[in-house]
Formats: structure tokens, sequence, C-alpha cells
């Protein structure tokens, strides 16, 4: 089994209880960036995370750290429809999402912290304070950056081919 092969098997053991509820799995009914669904992207968010602190050899909490990661995004809408609707989703659907985490899976303080803060700095007073949080905050930018790049190369591809 190669490098990567061993990490989302461990990755996937510790959030064995998170991955197939299915609140989470209701994720996968909503868009985040193009073809990628919420679910998707979290998980995502997640794997990028923990090789992040496996390859900066970071010590962190790894069941924080990789629930924080997965659940961060749980707000359970369409945000393209809804934040036509609602302009504040940018700063309050980390709170909705910590909301649905504590409700479902009763979450401890530390890893509702990491959900609260992965959109700092656009939530200015939800500063990440402690090693999770800011790898999740970090890990959560990058991989949405990748995922919009990603999906509008392959919209442009798209269309040259009509
Ligand atoms: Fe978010
Ligand atoms: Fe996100």
């Amino acid at each position: 089994m190669n490098r990567r092969a061993l990490e989302e098997q461990l990755v996937r053991e510790i959030l064995k209880d998170y991955l197939d509820h299915p609140r989470a799995l209701r994720m996968n009914d909503f868009s985040q960036h193009g073809r990628i669904t919420t679910y998707a992207h979290c998980y995502r968010v997640a794997m990028f995370s923990y090789r992040l602190i496996q390859r900066l050899r970071i010590k962190a909490d790894l069941s924080v750290l990789l629930v924080g990661a997965f659940l961060h995004d749980m707000f359970l809408y369409d945000w393209h429809t809804i934040g036509r609707m609602n302009p504040y989703h940018a700063t309050n659907h980390a709170e909705l999402a910590c909301r649905n985490a504590v409700r479902y899976f009763d979450i401890d303080e530390s890893t509702q912290h990491v959900i609260r803060s992965h959109m700092w700095p656009v939530n200015i007073t939800r500063l990440p304070r402690s090693r999770e949080a800011v790898i999740v905050n970090i890990a959560d930018k990058w991989c949405s950056l990748v995922e919009t790049l990603t999906c509008r190369r392959g919209m442009a591809g798209h269309r040259k081919k009509r």
C-alpha cells in the first residue's frame, strides 16, 4: 500500500462514525464549487489537513482536526441559491455548520472552535486560536481555490468543445 492510500485509510478510520452518517451524507445533495459537492469538499479539506500536519511534522489532536475539517461546512443548504437571498452566507455559515455538528454529533468545544473559525478573516472576530483551527483554516482556503480554478478550467474546456 502506498503512502497516500495509507493516509486515506487512517483518515477514514478516525472519521468512521461520521462518513456514512445520514446527516453528513446530506452534504452530497449540495454543490460547493462547480461539480464538487459539499461532502467531497469537506472530505478533501480533512485529507489536506492531515497531509499538512504530516508533511510539516506538526503535532495535533487528530480527532479535533479531522472531525472539525469534515464537518466545517455542514450548513446543509444550497449556498448558490440561499446566498442571493442571504448576503450574509459568507459570515454566518460557519456558525450554522457548527450548530448542526453539535446537534447531530455532540462535538466538543475544541472541534466547535475549528468549525467556527474556518472563515477567518472574513469572520474577523473568529480568530483561529488552536493549531487544529489554523490548519483547517488554511486547508479550506487552499482546497477552495483549487476547486474553483479546476471548475473554471473545466467549464472553459466544455465551452471550447461546443
Ligand atoms: Fe465554509
Ligand atoms: Fe469550506
